[in-house]
């Protein structure tokens, strides 16, 4: 589909034109006309359930911004962000960001680590939300913080950004060819993933002796707890078998109960999955992407190898295994899901829906919206079948202007418990705060899915919102990426 022919979202004048547009379009986006304000705005009402208290229905997803030290300490940016997510208003913080549970396991040389010579710098990072926080909403009551913990398993990169050091829990015909991985490369073996649930499980401890309320057990987007997740073809005993690909989660749940009573377990995973895509051609001279497309699959079927994804036909999703990993978790007692979608890596256009793509994307094969619906359709289906979990929807932000209609009757109708805001914290964390207080929306603020917040640490480049943030857009760093994305 040509970038022409969506329409954009900052053209639209007003919701019931937006809401003319989903209606012929199909899509099934809830949208409210009117956003209620202060007690009277849904998004404002508590989630209780057992001991945990959240003050109101807005979450600030994790976002990494490639910034921390090399040895993975945060900076005066890290530091930046965090306050800036306190800023929100978000009474439930997803995890903040990834933080790596091993210096092999790290995302990016930059990444941040969980160990004892980095829980100072975690400890200020909490802190300094905090502090924000009461600045902006009067008060922490009711504020819900947890550390999103995460091994990047086959997409670690420890060392240098552009240099791959994949530890992978099976192999992917598709993937490995990506790292130019052969079937004789190494599996990690059964002790390496027990050596691995340890740290997770230390890594919870210690996260709680920081203040932290809540841990979550990353497996989503293609790192190691998602990739064991979809793991049919592995041996042993963390491979295989439904039962086999879950043990490593059960068993840091349980790891993590008897070694941190009282912290609360959150698991934010890709609820389905779809083959991965790549760009149809190269960028033409003008940078501009070609299309994305599925990689072939004909001679991959059935297709073994991602988790809530149809078998025989990688296009569509298959939700069975999904809904069976929630009944599990809620028999283990987890009561906070956080749902997203896919991977950044290799299929961005149903994990974050954006009109313009990051230097390694492609064109947007679909309309974004269709990908934000997908999104709030499964996790209505979801919260639906499990009233009694606490479910956090992702991908709202390609939403723009009509972000707050549209997270008000999505939690209005119950289809989500809380809306996470992703790329917008970036641009305008307090977007969803100042609309439900009554406040006009900034639009100059408004995230426009540019994605330069991924483009930049592709090229090695910390995170953050180049177009519309002067921190960025004006500094040394700036430059540097307008220089890097001409070449
Ligand atoms: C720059 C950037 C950093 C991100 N970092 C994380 C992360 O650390 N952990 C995580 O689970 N998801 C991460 N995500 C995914 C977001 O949490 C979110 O799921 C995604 O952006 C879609 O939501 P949105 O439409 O509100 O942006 C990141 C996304 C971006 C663009």
């Amino acid at each position: 589909m040509s970038a022409a022919a969506i329409l954009r979202l900052g053209t639209v004048k007003g919701v019931s034109q937006f809401q003319e547009h989903l209606r012929l379009r199909h899509l099934a986006i809830p949208c409210d006309a009117e956003i209620l304000t202060g007690p009277d705005s849904p998004l404002r009402s508590p989630i209780r359930c057992g001991a945990i208290n959240i003050g109101n229905r807005i979450t600030a997803q994790p976002m990494e911004g490639w910034d921390g030290t090399t040895d993975g300490n945060p900076t005066a940016n890290t530091l930046r962000r965090w306050r800036r997510f306190g800023r929100s208003g978000a009474k439930l913080i997803w995890g903040g960001e990834s933080v790596a549970v091993t210096e092999d396991g790290r995302a990016n040389p930059h990444q941040l680590l969980i160990a004892p010579h980095t829980e100072k710098g975690l400890a200020q990072l909490r802190a300094a939300l905090v502090e924000e926080h009461r600045l902006t909403t009067g008060s922490d009551d009711g504020l819900l913080i947890g550390l999103q913990l995460t091994h990047s398993g086959r997409f670690s990169r420890p060392h240098e950004y552009d240099h791959p050091e994949p530890r992978i829990a099976c192999h992917h015909p598709i993937l490995d060819a990506r790292l130019a991985l052969s079937d004789a490369s190494p599996l990690l073996s059964d002790s390496e993933i027990e050596a691995i649930i340890a740290r997770f499980c230390a890594a919870a401890a210690a996260a709680q002796k920081l203040g932290f309320d809540f841990v979550d057990i990353k497996h989503c987007h293609g790192y190691l707890g998602h990739e064991l997740l979809g793991a049919h073809t592995r041996e042993g005993r963390y491979g295989g078998s439904f039962e086999n690909r879950t043990r490593f989660l059960r068993e840091i749940v349980e790891g993590i109960w008897a070694s941190a009573p009282g912290l609360e377990i959150g698991v934010r995973i890709s609820a389905f999955d779809i083959i991965p895509f790549r760009e149809d051609a190269a960028p033409s001279s003008k940078g501009k992407h070609g299309p994305g497309i599925p990689e072939r699959f004909e001679a991959l079927l059935p297709y073994r190898y991602g988790f809530g994804v149809n078998p025989l036909n990688p296009l569509e999703m298959d939700l069975t295994e999904t809904i069976g990993l929630i009944s599990l978790l809620e028999e283990l007692g987890v009561r906070l899901v956080n749902i997203s979608a896919g991977s950044p890596y290799y299929s961005p256009h149903i994990q974050r829906p954006a009109l313009y793509p990051p230097s390694d994307g492609y064109a947007p094969p679909e309309d974004p919206l269709i990908g934000v619906a997908r999104q709030m359709e499964v996790t209505r289906c979801l919260k639906q079948r499990f009233p009694s979990i606490i479910f956090v929807g992702s991908a709202y932000s390609y939403l723009q202007d009509f972000l707050p209609n549209v997270a008000q009757a999505a939690v209005r109708l119950g289809w989500v418990d809380s809306v996470g805001l992703g790329r917008m914290l970036l641009t305008y964390p307090e977007m969803l705060w100042d609309t439900t207080e009554g406040h006009p929306i900034q639009r100059h603020r408004i995230c426009r899915t540019f994605s330069d917040c991924t483009t930049a640490p592709r090229k090695g480049l910390p995170s953050g919102c180049y177009p519309l943030d002067s921190h960025y857009k004006e500094s040394a760093l700036g430059e540097q990426l307008r220089i890097l994305k001409k070449r």
